[in-house]
């Protein structure tokens, strides 16, 4: 383990957390010093016209219970996570990988998400751009975040790897064990209250588990304090159009459970 990363891990320690993912008895506790300018929330944020994620018109999200407060080491989250991305950006665990990757993709978004989306691996326009999801699987998933009534920049996306496998074959299980760390430190840093596996491969290294995506979706499992919700890879919503009906039932899943309301809805 680096030792920027055990320095936070440490730091994590000593405010009482024991593991990299906070286990799921470590209360969220109120912080009556929340800064004033806490970045935009989902909850508050005035929200677009919704755009449709299939054939359903989806209006406004209508107003929505606000956010709980958050523990006090929110000021320092974009700095630790800044400082975790330093430390992918020199990996080299992955020889195939750091040896053909234009640049890592470390993850992109609101270090105060209550929603942490977890892709499987950059390919070729993330290896290009350096950031998660922005080709057309990228365009898809803006989609489905704006059919919820939010803003991409209100998630924090990630994936399983950092770096794009050639070809953009599916990541190996011992090139998602060398960056789990990597995935464990950016959950832990955000803590959300919910994490969206998009895809079998995200479910299923983040749960450990060789279970078929289909069975995995509408059920919620537990990660450390976060909700998971597992449904289907945009990749795959642009092979099989019909997809997308499930997953958006899966989005509705999520939305109630988070107490919003569904875009759409009255
Ligand atoms: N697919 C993923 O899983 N992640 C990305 O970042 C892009 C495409």
């Amino acid at each position: 383990m680096q030792r920027e990363i055990q320095q936070l891990l440490r730091d994590w320690q000593s405010a009482g957390v024991t593991h990299w993912t906070r286990p799921a008895d470590v209360p969220r506790a109120a912080d009556p010093e929340s800064p004033p300018s806490e970045p935009e929330s989902v909850a508050s944020t005035p929200l677009p016209a919704a755009t449709p994620l299939i054939d359903t018109p989806m209006p406004r999200q209508a107003p929505s219970p606000s956010l709980p407060a958050r523990t006090a080491d929110s000021d320092d989250r974009a700095a630790q996570l800044k400082q975790v991305a330093d430390q992918v950006a020199l990996c080299v665990r992955c020889r195939e990988l750091a040896g053909t990757r234009t640049q890592t993709v470390f993850g992109v978004g609101n270090p105060h998400a209550r929603v942490l989306f977890i892709g499987e691996a950059p390919g070729a326009d993330e290896d290009k751009q350096g950031e998660p999801f922005v080709g057309r699987a990228g365009q898809l998933l803006n989609d489905i975040i704006k059919a919820c009534g939010w803003k991409r920049e209100e998630i924090y996306i990630c994936n399983i790897l950092r770096c794009r496998p050639p070809g953009n074959r599916t990541p190996s299980k011992e090139e998602a064990g060398n960056c789990r760390e990597y995935l464990d430190a950016q959950i832990a840093i955000v803590d959300p209250e919910y994490i969206v596996c998009w895809g079998s491969c995200a479910a299923g290294n983040l749960l450990d588990s060789l279970e078929a995506i289909g069975k995995m979706r509408q059920k919620w499992f537990q990660h450390g304090r976060a909700k998971v919700l597992c449904t289907y890879h945009p990749s795959y919503l642009l092979r099989n159009p019909a997809a997308k009906k499930p997953v958006w039932e899966d989005m509705k899943f999520l939305l109630k459970e988070m107490g919003l309301e569904v875009p759409g809805k009255g």
